[in-house]
């Protein structure tokens, strides 16, 4: 396995792919890997020649606020997942390799995609996502790239800027990979106190009565979100940033869920924000 640190150590890398026809599938991680991850990663090696991984705690994306200084950092561990799951690559630039002085280019994806829930809450975030997902796909150049369903609204805004880009690369988005209680995986749970993370499952809880009622045929999204609001209300350690049903191709909240629908929530317990989602196919009527 290569560990790449620069731009030119990828593209003499992808050059040489190139060269022997291999197929790159490609995976952004900001490290701290689990088995979500590792499920991105095993997507990517099923369905190309070789894998690249990108670990880039990416500054760009967090608010001040935020937990970028202490966002987990294990590269050792990190290094040993990806040799494990047969990465042929890791790019694990510096910050000054992506954002070398008097940059001041960047991309934003405009409307509800970027500015609704996680964009209303986290301003600046996706401007911050998109930069460095395009910047990454420049450098990487991979046939596919590979997205977790965990951050629904992340994969929906790339797909989108893949759309409105013209962008060579074909986008999958893989399944949630979730803890046997149902808590969604997530680098941020290491933050969790015992007792918060003994609580933290109730956001799957939610969001699974929700799904019960809309497929015993409740289409009163007003219904559905308060199902949501107070099973998280039953846990005192949980704090409800947002719960909603909305179309999963816009983000656009719906009143009556009459078609496919995707159910988000998101949650703070004490310091550390956990979300949420679960999209829900509607029994089609004979
Ligand atoms: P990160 O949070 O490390 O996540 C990297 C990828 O793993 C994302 O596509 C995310 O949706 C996916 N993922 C996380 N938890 C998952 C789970 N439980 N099941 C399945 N997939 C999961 O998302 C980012 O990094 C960054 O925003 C990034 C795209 C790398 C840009 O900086």
């Amino acid at each position: 396995m290569k560990l790449l640190r620069t731009v030119e150590e990828v593209r003499q890398w992808r050059a040489e792919m190139r060269s022997i026809g291999r197929r790159v599938g490609f995976v952004p991680t900001m490290g701290a890997l689990h088995a979500g991850h590792r499920s991105l990663i095993d997507a990517a090696r099923s369905g190309n020649d070789a894998v690249a991984v990108s670990i880039f705690v990416n500054p760009t994306q967090f608010g001040p606020q935020e937990d970028f200084d202490r966002y987990p950092r294990p590269l050792e561990a990190d290094l040993a997942l990806c040799r494990e799951a047969g990465v042929e690559a890791v790019f694990h630039p510096d910050v000054s390799v992506v954002y070398p002085p008097g940059f001041c280019t960047w991309v934003e994806v405009r409307g509800p995609l970027s500015e609704s829930f996680e964009g209303a809450i986290r301003p600046g975030h996706f401007r911050g996502v998109a930069t460095i997902v395009l910047k990454l796909f420049e450098i990487v150049q991979p046939d596919s790239a590979y997205f977790g369903q965990k951050d629904a609204q992340q994969a929906c805004l790339i797909r989108r800027m893949i759309g409105d880009l013209n962008l060579p690369v074909e986008l999958f988005v893989c399944p949630t990979v979730r803890e046997p209680d149902g808590l969604a995986l997530s680098s941020r749970n290491v933050y969790l106190s015992p007792e918060q993370r003994r609580k933290a499952p109730v956001l799957y809880q939610a969001l699974k009565r929700a799904e019960a009622a809309v497929l015993q045929g409740e289409t009163r999204a007003e219904v559905v979100h308060r199902l949501m609001v107070e099973t998280v209300a039953t846990v005192k350690e949980a704090q409800l940033d947002y719960a909603a049903a909305v179309a999963p191709n816009t983000f656009l909240p719906v009143e009556t869920i009459e078609d496919d629908v995707l159910l988000l929530i998101a949650a703070r317990f004490g310091n550390t924000r956990l979300i949420d989602n679960l999209p829900v196919v509607r029994p089609r009527n004979a």
